[in-house]
């Protein structure tokens, strides 16, 4: 197993809230790790604690390793600002910047100093590209991204974290605002995007968990109950508590 990430005896509390408890995970590079469970089990707590977005909330405490290139994210010296870079994150609702669309894209070069209006350009189109969003707005790119539909939208804030070259694409429900056929888009680019980043998804759908990822851990209170290849898990989980929640039998 090539890993990306490593998290090991992972805990997290929002003040005396205990919300992960000694989690233990192996992200595989270049795959897609669904993070599945009922609501409040942890699934976006899990992810933000793998860019330190967790960071920005008052009273949150994290302890434990989390290993990005053999390298513990929380271990002295790590610029978080360039640990997001590489561990980019798409959220529920897509969340463009009132800005562009041109720089919505570019936001996070400029913030990084690239001031070359040339570099900034190829980028954008390369991003826009490999977020088949480029045909779509490609003579609009001066229009503020708050115009595009939703689901435009959604593949903007993939391309803005594409263009800072990320290894790892972090995404949180990211068709949860979306229809079913704006769904199917997302669903089919991030199996394009794995051949090159490596993914994790909060999912709360069985069926996108089984149609999308290699792997899938099952969370509950906190604690991560049961992780291993997706199919193991949805046909044959080896925990009771996996197993009912898998078949529908969870409250
Ligand atoms: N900022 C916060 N402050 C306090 N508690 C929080 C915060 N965010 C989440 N929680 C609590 O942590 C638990 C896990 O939440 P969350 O990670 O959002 O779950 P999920 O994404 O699986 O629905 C829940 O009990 C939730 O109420
Ligand atoms: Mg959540």
């Amino acid at each position: 197993m090539d890993i990306a990430i490593q998290i090991s005896n992972l805990d997290l509390f929002y003040g005396a809230f205990h919300a992960l408890k000694n989690v233990n995970l192996k992200i595989e590079r270049h795959k897609i790790t669904a993070l599945i469970g009922p609501s409040g089990c942890g699934k976006s707590t899990l992810l933000r604690a793998l860019n330190r977005m967790n960071d920005l909330i008052q009273g949150c405490r994290t302890t434990g390793e989390v290993l990005l290139e053999g390298k513990d994210i929380y271990g002295p010296g790590v610029n978080v600002c360039e640990l997001r870079n590489k561990v980019g994150m798409v959220f529920q609702r897509p969340n463009p910047f009132p800005l562009s669309i041109q720089d919505n894209v570019s936001f996070g070069l400029r913030v990084a100093g690239q001031k070359n209006s040339a570099i900034l350009d190829e980028i954008v189109e390369k991003s826009l590209q490999n977020a088949w969003l480029w045909e779509h707005v490609k003579d609009k790119l001066e229009t503020s991204a708050l115009e595009l539909p939703l689901d435009q939208q959604q593949r903007l804030c993939v391309a803005r974290v594409l263009a800072v070259e990320p290894d790892v694409i972090l995404m949180d429900e990211p068709c949860s605002a979306l229809d079913p056929i704006s769904t199917a888009k997302i669903e089919e680019l991030m199996l394009e995007l794995r051949r090159r980043y490596t993914i994790a998804i909060v999912t709360h759908n069985m069926q996108q968990a089984s149609r999308i990822s290699d792997y899938s851990a099952y969370m509950l209170l906190g604690e991560m109950i049961e992780f291993g290849i997706t199919t193991q898990i949805f046909e044959n989980p080896k925990d009771k508590r996996t197993e009912d929640y898998i078949t529908g039998r969870y409250g």
